[in-house]
């Protein structure tokens, strides 16, 4: 596996390959992102994992800062799966100079990018860099992230990329949490609780087999109870899964997603996300 921090060295081992499977990731690394890299393999010669904690995806009272960077650990992770990690500088990916940035469709506006305003405008701008810079074949993204996922794939079809993006599956613990970076934030107790976010989108997938079909009642229920539970609720919303849309009753192949805030070691809180996608079969 090779290290390779700037955009020419890497333009020149590239060069070679035959495909091209690629993986962006902002480091600290877990068994999410590494079923991501296991899925990019099963694609490519070459499997490229980018390792760029992107400045331009986070608010000004945001963890960019904090965000954990743990670059050792993560090359021990990747070795003997990935062939290439890929480590630019914040100079060479965003330089000052730069004004020139995607705007993301109106999609990008709601649910995470409600409260995150230029979040998915900076995600965007730094895929697009780096999609440009490893041209790969394959590009590979975590559903756990699935606004992120669906606004890329509209990038990668509006701006004709040749580029085939692969949804992987979000990894949970066995209390159901979703793997994130940001897990790192918690106790073990506030881990614990955190599993409450997923039951409570759950519970409502449950409901809705079950013939409730008031998705304005079933997301403020679950809002209420995520709140007594300690939570700040930012959004539960039961979409279409392929539009990202506001659901109704008529629709068949829905997603609930939500994004709540839980108490963490700092005294602070922790910003999480999830979601489920389900059927209604009836
Ligand atoms: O999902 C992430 O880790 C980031 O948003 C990404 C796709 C690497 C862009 O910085």
């Amino acid at each position: 596996m090779q290290i390779i921090q700037t955009i020419s060295e890497l333009r020149n081992t590239l060069k070679t390959k035959a495909s091209i499977a690629f993986v962006p990731t902002m480091g600290n690394l877990h068994a999410g992102h590494i079923h991501l890299v296991e899925l990019a393999k099963k694609h490519a010669e070459c499997v490229v994992v980018s390792i760029f904690v992107n400045p331009l995806q986070f608010g000004p009272n945001e963890d960019l800062a904090n965000y954990p960077r743990t670059l050792e650990a993560d090359c021990a992770k990747l070795t003997g799966l990935a062939d290439i990690v890929f480590t630019p500088s914040v100079a060479e990916i965003c330089p000052q100079e730069q004004s020139m940035t995607i705007q993301p469709p109106p999609i990008a506006n709601v649910l995470c990018g409600a409260s995150r305003l230029s979040h998915f405008a900076g995600v965007a701008t730094v895929v697009m860099k780096l999609f440009n810079i490893v041209q790969p074949q394959v590009a590979v993204f975590g559903k756990k992230d699935f606004q992120q996922l669906f606004i890329i794939k509209e990038m990668v079809s509006q701006f004709n990329l040749p580029i085939e993006i692969i949804a992987g599956e979000t990894v949970r613990e066995a209390s159901s949490l979703a793997l994130s970076s940001r897990n790192g934030y918690l106790t073990d107790a506030q881990r614990a609780q955190a599993a409450q976010l997923n039951k409570a989108l759950q519970s409502i997938v449950n409901q809705t087999k079950i013939g409730n079909k008031n998705f304005v009642q079933l997301e403020q229920q679950a809002t209420t109870l995520l709140t007594k539970q300690g939570w700040e609720v930012d959004y539960i919303s039961i979409r279409l899964s392929a539009t990202l849309q506001p659901a109704s009753q008529l629709d068949k192949n829905l997603i609930v997603l939500g994004a709540a805030k839980i108490a963490n070691k700092t005294s602070g809180q922790t910003r999480l996300i999830d979601n489920v996608e389900f059927r209604i079969t009836d």
